[in-house]
């Protein structure tokens, strides 16, 4: 079979973590999909940038836009990030020019990804976005493969790794929500702008996503009830636990009567149930059906190997010819949500 080539947008954290899998793992996966997968081209803004990887055997592309044109490419992957502007633009290119897009951005997906599944599925490509939710637990797979046969009940979690390092880190040394945001932002496990982490948006773009899927909805991101750990003291820490809680900034989205009810708060969970003990930047995803009961998906929600994990994940199921729509079921298909406030303050 013909090589599957990548035309890789953003040499970043993610983006090395993928040079790193394809390098480091090319026999096993032409094994695992029956054909080569390569990198053909990237696209990053600064070509002198030293990024602890040989990229000497790809093309060049400073222009994402460019490089999702490429002809030498099939699959454009955007690890770019930023929901409008080059991210948006060069995966809509891709599509028009006929390659299918595996996406760990899930700013951009939040508010453009139905449109861009429509797109898609018209050009006949997929777009696929595993990374985008919990970074390396292959949450969306669970639910559009292992889950298929359920209705779901319910999505919930702790979907943003940095919230989680920040909460328990006031938990477990008492530090000042400032001094733990100092570190977490010296570690590098913020967003750019760190108000998309701490304000809950990032965690709001996944409970989003994963909605979707479970509900077979549009994804509904403005519909989400946001709040984020900003406002949240170590007394507040300290009275919880007194209590026998912890504070974990929760995402939960269920279809109830009045409609999709999706929120994205700090709450009290037990703090010897697993969501109390989650530590660090770990995510946990609880997901339950109909059938199966309850399944709890626990790891890394971010950072290069984990992040890069479920990128190539995507990029194996096109590899082998899987083509599954993007939410799950054709996005003509995805019903408009009512939006249910919570019936929780
Ligand atoms: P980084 O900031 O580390 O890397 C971004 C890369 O994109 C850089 O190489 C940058 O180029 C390039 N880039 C940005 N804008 C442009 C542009 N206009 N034209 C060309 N290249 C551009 O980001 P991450 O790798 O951390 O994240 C990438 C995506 O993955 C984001 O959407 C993020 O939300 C998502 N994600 C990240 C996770 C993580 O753990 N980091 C986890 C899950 C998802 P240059 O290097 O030259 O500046
Ligand atoms: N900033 C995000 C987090 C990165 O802390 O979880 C992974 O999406």
């Amino acid at each position: 079979a013909k090589p599957l080539r990548i035309g890789l947008a953003g040499l970043g954290t993610v983006g090395i973590g993928v040079v790193k899998i394809v390098q480091q793992h090319a026999d096993q996966i032409a094994l695992r999909t029956g054909r080569a997968v390569q990198i053909t081209a990237v696209s990053a803004r600064d070509k002198s940038k030293n990024r602890d990887a040989d990229l000497s055997a790809y093309a060049w592309e400073v222009d994402p836009i460019a490089l999702a044109k490429r002809d030498d490419i099939d699959v454009f992957v955007e690890v770019m990030g930023g929901h409008e502007g080059a991210a948006k633009l060069a995966t809509e290119a891709a599509i028009a020019a006929g390659k299918d897009v595996v996406s760990a951005n899930k700013a951009l997906l939040a508010h453009h990804g139905q449109a861009l599944a429509l797109a898609a599925e018209a050009a006949g490509r997929v777009i696929r976005f595993e990374a985008a939710v919990a970074g390396g637990i292959p949450v969306i797979k669970a639910l559009t493969e292992g889950l298929a046969g359920n209705q779901i009940k319910r999505v919930m979690g702790v979907m943003n790794g940095s919230c989680n390092y920040i909460l328990t880190r006031m938990q477990n040394e008492g530090l000042s929500y400032a001094e733990v945001f100092d570190a977490a932002q010296q570690l590098g496990y913020l967003e750019a702008d760190p108000n998309l982490d701490v304000g809950g948006i990032d965690a709001g773009h996944k409970l989003s996503l994963l909605a979707a899927i479970a509900f077979g909805t549009q994804v509904s991101f403005d519909a989400v009830e946001l709040e984020g750990i900003g406002a949240i003291s170590i007394d507040d820490i300290n009275l919880a636990a007194d209590m026998g809680y912890r504070i974990k900034l929760l995402g939960v989205a269920q279809m109830t009567g009045r409609g999709l009810e999706q929120r994205m708060t700090p709450c009290l969970v037990p703090a010897d149930s697993p969501l109390g003990q989650l530590q660090g930047g770990t995510n946990m995803v609880v997901l339950e059906g109909d059938s199966v009961g309850q399944i709890v998906l626990r790891g890394p929600g971010a950072g290069m190997g984990p992040t890069a994990s479920a990128v190539m994940s995507d990029v194996l199921d096109i590899a082998r010819g899987l083509r599954l729509p993007t939410f799950g079921q054709p996005a003509s298909t995805l019903a408009l949500p009512q939006a249910a406030r919570s019936s929780t303050p």
